[in-house]
């Protein structure tokens, strides 16, 4: 009997101690799933033995390990789309549903001089008070369809293009914000150009219509008139010979078919070559032409450095009426210096630009489009030489070219 009552002592003893054991490993079991519901995933429980309560441990802690792994690849893949948006050119915005700020890159910061980082969770027309653009978002809210507007932004003097795009997913919508300024400006020379070549075909086509005219009701009856109201016709059909041909060569350059072969050439022979054309004009308007470039060599392009000396000197015995013109060169300066009417000094910076002329009624009768010092800067760059112009009103103009 006290054998019996002694083995059932043992037992109980014995069973007491497993319940424990379990009840023990069911409370770490317990804390570890509640530590992993507080988001710590980087606990891990190890339990003594095998049985099911190990097993459930070891399940435990590798779905910890796989949670751990999708997380930080979560992680990796924000970042990468983070530093996407953070490095795109483009302004980009995200907006909630309720018009709030979610997130912003820097070239969106940029683009508006926003220096309060903090803008997540803002309300979008606290931060922007464009009408054009709070507009254009209540569009894309109210007809969920991509929309696009262009505006001028004074604040920092630039035109700037907003794309609005829907956001299906979380029904806000994400703005896109560009800088078009350059594009402006470029369309705007287009526009001007255009402008001004047909107003500089204008004349000599009406001129030459007008004439034309005349000589068909009788004038072609009187051989003195009839020659010239000719004479008049073929003036104006090479004005326009003259344009077309400087248009061409623009052209040409600025699509970048002009190349330059640069070699050692006899800049004294080049130069002397061009004088040559302009001798019997200078010698009719009584000015002296001079070459100071005897013996000189020079790389360059020796058609194209022709082509700028035929335009340079044109300029400087058209503008002259007394003295002299030179062409000199000294210390890797080409110089073309006349002693002429000179150019006001506000004018200079826009010599070089397409159909700048201080004087166009004057440039237009001595047969000049406006093109010339266009197409030389041109040449001059393309040989990696530079331009200076120094002028004085009633004393003369030097063209410089530092090559
Ligand atoms: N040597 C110069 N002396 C005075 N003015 C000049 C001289 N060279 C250029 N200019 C001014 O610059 C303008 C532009 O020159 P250019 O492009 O060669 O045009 P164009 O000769 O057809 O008038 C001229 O119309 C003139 O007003
Ligand atoms: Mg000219």
């Amino acid at each position: 009997m006290t054998i019996l009552l002694f083995l059932l002592a043992i037992i109980i003893v014995v069973l007491s101690l497993w319940l424990v054991n379990i009840y023990q490993k069911i409370h770490e079991i317990k804390n570890l799933v509640e530590s992993f519901q507080r988001g710590d995933l980087r606990k891990r429980l190890y339990l003594k033995g095998k049985g099911g309560l190990t097993e459930i441990a070891q399940g435990l802690n590798q779905l910890a390990e796989r949670c751990l792994s999708k997380d930080e690849e979560k992680d990796i893949q924000r970042e990468r789309l983070l530093s996407i948006l953070m490095s795109l050119p483009d302004g980009v915005v995200v907006l909630d549903r309720d018009k709030k700020t979610v997130l912003a890159n820097t070239a969106f910061l940029d683009l508006f001089r926003i220096t309060d980082y903090e803008i997540e969770g803002k309300a979008f027309t606290d931060i922007i008070r464009v009408p054009e653009v709070l507009d254009m978002i209540d569009t894309t809210y109210r007809e969920r369809e991509l929309s696009l507007k262009e505006f001028y932004y004074d604040i920092t003097s630039r035109y700037l293009q907003v794309i609005g795009v829907p956001n299906k997913m979380r029904s806000g919508i994400v703005l896109i914000f560009r800088d078009i300024s350059e594009m402006k400006r470029v369309e705007e020379v287009r526009r001007d150009f255009i402008a001004n070549v047909s107003h500089e075909l204008k004349t000599p086509i009406t001129n030459i219509r007008g004439y034309t005219e005349t000589l068909l009701e009788g004038a072609i009856h009187s051989r003195d008139d009839a020659l010239r109201f000719l004479g008049t016709i073929r003036s104006n059909v090479e004005r326009m010979e003259r344009l077309i041909t400087d248009i061409m060569h623009l052209s040409k350059i600025e699509m970048g078919y002009l190349t330059i072969d640069k070699r050692r050439t006899d800049l004294g022979i080049s130069v002397e070559r061009v004088l040559q054309l302009f001798r019997k004009k200078a010698d009719e308007k009584g000015i002296e032409i001079i070459n100071n470039t005897t013996g000189a060599e020079i790389e360059a392009d020796p058609e194209r450095l022709e082509q700028i000396l035929t335009n340079l000197v044109d300029n400087a015995v058209k503008f002259t009426e007394k003295g002299y013109v030179e062409v000199n060169y000294e210390e890797r300066v080409l110089s073309v210096r006349d002693t002429g009417i000179g150019i006001p000094s506000k004018y200079i910076p826009r010599l070089g630009e397409r159909f700048f002329r201080v004087d166009p009624s004057r440039s237009r009768q001595l047969g000049g489009t406006g093109l010339g010092l266009a197409i030389v800067k041109h040449l001059v760059n393309a040989h990696g030489w530079q331009m200076m112009i120094e002028s004085e009103v009633g004393k003369g103009t030097e063209v410089k070219i530092i090559t």
